[in-house]
């Protein structure tokens, strides 16, 4: 079977137009994308908390319930950068995206990423990714890897657009990990 994102053989979504997928995100919802800082912590915890079950389930891999304040306090210590509203209602300064990435000592990096369900698919997931490929490079980061779910499209299809060269792609009992090769172009 021909897999969504291998590279070549993309075919977008059929209920999501062109026009809709290359939109930058919803002029409406403005966003500025900075790296997270400690005094995040409320407002990611806050971000974590207004996503849907579905999503936590896939960026934690399986755990759905938001999480807790030390697993957010880890979060706001890892290097990474959050997308957040600019906005000048109520909500201006609130999270609506996250990614982080986890340095393993050894020009390694793992990769997590999550936008506010009512933001995906407008291109900030995209957007992110251009931030964390440049932070990666900043902390000497030449390869970085993810885990997802198999069926998670919009993440396989961010990873394999992001520019970078595919160093491996393994599946084991339904989470692929794909692992990008920093100092090598697609
Ligand atoms: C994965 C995630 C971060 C992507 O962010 P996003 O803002 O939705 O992504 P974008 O709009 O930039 O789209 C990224 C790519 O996915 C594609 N895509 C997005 N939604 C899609 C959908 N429903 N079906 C098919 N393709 C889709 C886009 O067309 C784009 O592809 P391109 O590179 O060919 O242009 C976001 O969906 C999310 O937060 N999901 C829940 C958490 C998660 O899955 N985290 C991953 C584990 S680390």
């Amino acid at each position: 079977m021909e897999r969504l994102c291998s590279g070549t053989a993309f075919r977008p979504d059929p209920r999501r137009s062109t026009t809709q997928r290359r939109e930058p995100v919803d002029p409406a919802h403005r966003v500025s994308i900075r790296p997270i800082e400690r005094v995040d912590a409320e407002g990611l915890s806050d971000f974590y908390a207004g996503l849907s079950e579905r999503s936590r389930r896939q960026r934690f891999l399986g755990a759905t319930r938001p999480p807790a304040a030390e697993q957010i306090a880890g979060l706001v210590r890892t290097p990474g950068v959050v997308a957040v509203l600019v906005d000048h209602g109520p909500r201006d300064g609130a999270i609506v995206g996250h990614a982080s990435i986890h340095p393993d000592g050894s020009g390694g990096g793992e990769a997590a990423f999550a936008v506010a369900d009512e933001l995906q698919g407008h291109g900030l997931g995209s957007q992110l990714m251009v931030a964390i490929l440049a932070h990666a490079r900043a902390l000497g980061i030449h390869r970085l890897n993810a885990d997802l779910y198999v069926d998670n499209v919009p993440m396989r299809c961010l990873l394999v657009h992001s520019g970078r060269a595919l160093a491996s792609d393994d599946i084991d009992t339904g989470i692929e990990e794909i692992t990008l090769d920093l100092d090598r172009a697609a």
